[in-house]
């Protein structure tokens, strides 16, 4: 069970608990005692679309138990979806010229935590204007809308604004009344997939690179470590892993460590990456 955080939401402190403990069983993410005000953002148009007074009502319903459904739409609006094509666009850019160094034709790349589909779709962009190299792209994201969105490949002006460039958004949208639409060719680049980090085994391996940005950091410690188990199970030896900006293995795995070779990405240490051991 979550420590009880102190709300500053319009739902009484028992029902930001109930939902803070939801949201952790489900997903092994954690509400920051300073982002209960999310809790309003996030559920405030479900209480809506069901006519209902106020959260605490709608958490009465989830305990209840008389919609299943409920509790996937609320753990699925609580989860922090935030993200934009080309975020921090230097580590993209600096783990595809990596991810082409290691002189494979078909890299394998699992992007896991995806959102609504702007990191691999802005991965294969990428790897488009590099010849001689189609990279294998699994992207994985515990919430099944964020999946259904990003196989849609539709996004409003303001995402598609938020770090595309003009040439790449020419090159590969196209406008639908407000919405942009990625051609099908973009998308079937990518195979996407629901998965949760914290419970499901990797979707395959091996892999050479793990893009895990932006998605351990409201992980409780323990779960973080077995999340990097995980990735550091499925990654091929000389695999690469890029976390998000303010992420890092230090103190949370020895499995990896930062990349001598490759700023910014973290490799597995010298004896994960024996494949005497990786065959165990
Ligand atoms: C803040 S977004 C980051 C998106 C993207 N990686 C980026 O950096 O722009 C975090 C994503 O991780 C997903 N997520 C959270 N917990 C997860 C879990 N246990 N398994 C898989 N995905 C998870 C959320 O649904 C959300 O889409």
């Amino acid at each position: 069970m979550p420590s009880r955080i102190k709300a500053s939401s319009d739902a009484s402190p028992g029902t930001v608990n109930v939902l803070a403990a939801l949201l952790e069983a489900r997903t092994g993410q954690r509400i920051a005692a300073n982002r209960t005000w999310r809790i309003d953002t996030a559920l405030k148009p479900i209480v809506a679309e069901r006519s209902l007074g106020s959260i605490d009502e709608l958490v009465r319903q989830v305990l209840e138990g008389t919609s299943p459904a409920l509790a996937d739409q609320i753990v699925d609006a609580l989860l922090n979806q935030e993200t934009s094509f080309f975020r921090d666009a230097g580590a993209i850019e600096g783990a595809v010229e990596a991810i082409a160094t290691l002189d494979v034709r078909t890299p394998r790349v699992w992007c896991a935590g995806c959102a609504s589909g702007q990191e691999p779709l802005s991965l294969a962009m990428a790897f488009a204007d590099r010849a001689g190299i189609e990279p294998d792209i699994v992207a994985t994201d515990v919430s099944s809308a964020a999946i259904a969105r990003a196989r849609a490949g539709r996004f409003s002006q303001f995402e598609i604004q938020r770090g595309l460039p003009i040439r790449r958004m020419l090159r590969w949208f196209e406008q639908d009344g407000n919405d942009w639409v990625a051609s099908s060719d973009l998308v079937q680049r990518v195979t996407w997939r629901r998965h949760n980090l914290v419970a499901d085994p990797a979707p395959g391996r091996p892999f050479d690179a793990v893009f895990c940005r932006n998605v351990l950091f409201y992980l409780a410690p323990s779960l973080r470590a077995r999340v990097l188990d995980t990735i550091a199970d499925c990654l091929r030896p000389g695999g690469l892993l890029l976390l998000g900006a303010g992420e890092t293995v230090i103190g949370q795995s020895d499995r990896f460590a930062p990349s001598k070779r490759f700023r910014g990405m973290y490799e597995m240490t010298r004896r994960e990456a024996n494949p005497v051991y990786m065959a165990r």
